[in-house]
């Protein structure tokens, strides 16, 4: 019988260096004999992408709260139905760039739709399927809007230019996650590139023993 793979969230406001750290984190695993499927949200199928293109381009007010909230939902629903489920049932790791804790903290606490609100529509598309793990990567905001800024040389997308409070209470509730939920955990991604890799495998060793 095929061990189900585990499937691991990354999150963390922008700028805070999620890529690079995803990558080293896959090649950790990788080198541990899983296979290893990297995926991100919006996004992950081609329905997915789709949505993706529709929330994240446009104006600043193409998408009340709600409307945004059912299309990030519709799209994981997809994600998780065609990529993610396959995936870890024939005994792949799945890193995801983002998942639902990303909309229980921007159209959540960011946008005031209710957490409830938020995991009923996940329940609905993704039945409520949550990640074994989920790494939060944090940065002081500032320093990470710089850092997003020079990226992407101000070119925000609908999201990422919303102002600095809204991004100051995603944080939080991400912060407020890893309160509540043993799943959820705060990685400082201060410091240089290796020494935040190894804060977050030390938040998944336990996953790697064998069962
Ligand atoms: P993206 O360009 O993928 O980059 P990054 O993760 O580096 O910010 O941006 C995705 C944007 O979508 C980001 O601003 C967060 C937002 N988002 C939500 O608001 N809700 C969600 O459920 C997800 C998955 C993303």
């Amino acid at each position: 019988m095929t061990v189900r793979g585990r499937f691991i969230s990354i999150e963390g406001g922008e700028g805070v260096g999620k890529s690079t750290q995803i990558a080293a984190l896959a090649a950790y695993i990788v080198q541990k004999g899983f296979e290893v499927v990297l995926t991100r949200e919006p996004g992950g199928t081609e329905g997915a992408e789709t949505i993706r293109q529709l929330v994240l381009g446009g104006s600043a007010e193409r998408w009340l709260p709600r409307a945004e909230a059912l299309l990030f939902a519709a799209a994981r629903s997809d994600h998780v139905e065609r990529l993610i489920e396959p995936a870890l049932a024939t005994g792949k790791w799945v890193i995801s760039d983002r998942y639902i804790d990303s909309s229980r903290a921007y159209q959540g606490a960011g946008s005031g739709l209710s957490d409830a609100d938020i995991m009923t529509l996940h329940q609905i598309g993704s039945r409520g399927m949550l990640p074994d793990r989920t790494l939060v990567l944090r940065l002081d905001t500032k320093e990470a809007a710089n850092r997003a800024a020079t990226r992407d040389q101000n070119q925000a997308d609908r999201i990422q230019g919303r102002p600095e409070n809204f991004h100051s209470d995603v944080d939080m509730a991400f912060v407020s996650f890893a309160e509540r939920e043993p799943r959820v955990r705060l990685v400082d991604a201060s410091g240089t590139v290796d020494t935040v890799t190894m804060r977050l495998l030390a938040e998944i060793s336990d996953l790697l023993e064998p069962a």
